[in-house]
């Protein structure tokens, strides 16, 4: 076993000198914000029109041609899109939803807003996605719909997820937020399910400042959504529906211009920029992974994208609590940290009950509403407490990835002389 003065690659918590110390501002800063998307913003600016505005049917028609999908409809952000979406699936007072806990909050939460009920199940450790097994195991006469949440850019295991939605003919709502530009056996992801919906906020690989996009092939489904939150264009359906055109049904979800002008430049960036992106995160996870980390590499049919890079450390194998490792790793100068998405079953609006009163549901005497157990996804639970975030490299070269690689190399290869914060 090597001792700490026995290396030139001392760790920097036992003297040694830190491995990062390359310049990281410029390499993590995300968004690129470019003259381009100044310009953009300036021209919508300067046309008054700061409301309604072509650019935003201009950003929902390059969705549509990117993806090859029939209909877009911009939101002001990713969560209303999700409660468009889930309104328009017809999710209404005691439906069951199957959700993933290891998302962000919104995911989830506009079921509430529907009326229904969530029901959280376990992820897989592969995909970080919901797990089929489990999601068949959480099947009821009240199910109506899924939502898959295609996790740090991670593609679901989706044959698996639509062959169940088939077989209970449930709706499935891909959350694609994090996942601009990834493919799922060659097909985009956003174009796999009933619908699905983008996030562009500021930190997505798209990203507006604040906006949202729902994609759909089913006119029905577009025509709800349209109706639910942008009674603007209500007068332009030909059907039905144009009759609620003074009203629509009473919501107004329609993204700003301003961010519309940004996220039609980003859009023209992102394959560039996402492969970039994969190019870093994909060379820095193979030095990993020989140091036995698992870092997510795609599988075979995947071609996944990196909106977060996460990876797992194994405890135990790793011979470091997970809390000394970050420290250890910190001292190094790598910027790492633990992730940033609390399990949502474990919190309050769900173990308290308060989840109930914003989804305006009682217990009657032939229906008990479900009690949230915060225990009630060990395999979730026991894998979220593995995972590491580290910058996802946007603009970062090589020598940075190196000394990356050194940071860990020379944590692990000292882990039984690194100091311990409990005995
Ligand atoms: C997985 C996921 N879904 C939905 C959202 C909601 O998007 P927004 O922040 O644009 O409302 C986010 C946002 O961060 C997200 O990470």
């Amino acid at each position: 076993m090597a001792t700490a003065t026995s290396t030139p690659h001392r760790p920097a918590l036992l003297g040694g000198p830190p491995a990062v110390t390359l310049d990281q501002q410029h390499a993590n800063h995300w968004p690129i914000i470019s003259d381009e998307d100044e310009r953009a913003v300036l021209e919508v600016l300067r046309s008054g029109q700061l409301s309604v505005n072509d650019i935003v049917t201009e950003l929902e028609q390059d969705y549509c041609r990117w993806l090859g999908v029939a209909h877009a409809v911009a939101h002001c952000n990713g969560t209303s899109a999700i409660l468009a979406a889930l309104h328009a699936f017809g999710i209404g007072p005691g439906d069951e939803v199957i959700v993933p806990s290891a998302t962000y909050w919104a995911s989830v939460t506009p079921v509430l807003h529907c009326g229904g009920i969530p029901v959280f199940a376990e992820s897989e450790p592969q995909c970080l996605g919901l797990d089929p097994d489990d999601v068949r195991s959480r099947i009821t006469d009240r199910t109506r719909a899924i939502v898959v949440v295609h996790l740090f850019g991670m593609p679901s295991r989706m044959d698996e997820l639509l062959d169940i939605a088939r077989r209970h003919d449930l709706r499935v709502l891909e959350d694609a937020s994090h996942a601009h530009g990834a493919r799922y056996h060659g097909r985009p992801i956003g174009t796999l399910a009933d619908a699905a919906v983008f996030s562009m906020q500021t930190n997505k690989l798209c990203p507006a400042g604040e906006g949202g996009m729902f994609v759909t092939d089913d006119a029905d489904l577009w025509e709800k959504v349209v109706r639910l939150g942008h009674y603007e264009r209500v007068l332009g359906l030909q059907s039905p529906n144009r009759r609620f055109a003074a009203t629509g049904f009473g919501l107004k979800l329609r993204m700003s211009p301003l961010n519309a002008a940004v996220a039609r430049v980003q859009l023209s960036h992102l394959p560039r920029r996402n492969r970039r992106r994969n190019e870093n995160v994909i060379a820095l996870s193979r030095r990993l992974e020989d140091l036995g980390l698992q870092t997510f590499l795609a599988p075979q049919e995947v071609e996944r994208v990196y909106f977060e890079f996460l990876v797992r450390y194994d405890e135990t194998a790793g011979g470091l609590p997970m809390s000394d490792f970050v420290h250890a790793l910190t001292a190094e100068g790598a910027l790492v940290e633990r992730p940033r998405y609390p399990l949502l079953h474990q919190q309050p609006l769900f173990t308290e009950g308060h989840w109930a009163a914003v989804a305006r549901l009682v217990a009657t005497p032939e229906r008990a509403l479900p009690v949230y157990d915060p225990h009630s996804l060990p395999r979730t639970e026991t894998a979220n407490g593995s995972l590491l975030k580290l910058p996802s490299f946007p603009r970062a070269t090589g020598p940075l990835l190196d000394q990356y690689a050194l940071a860990f190399e020379k944590t692990l290869k000292h882990a039984d002389t690194l100091p311990r914060s409990t005995p």
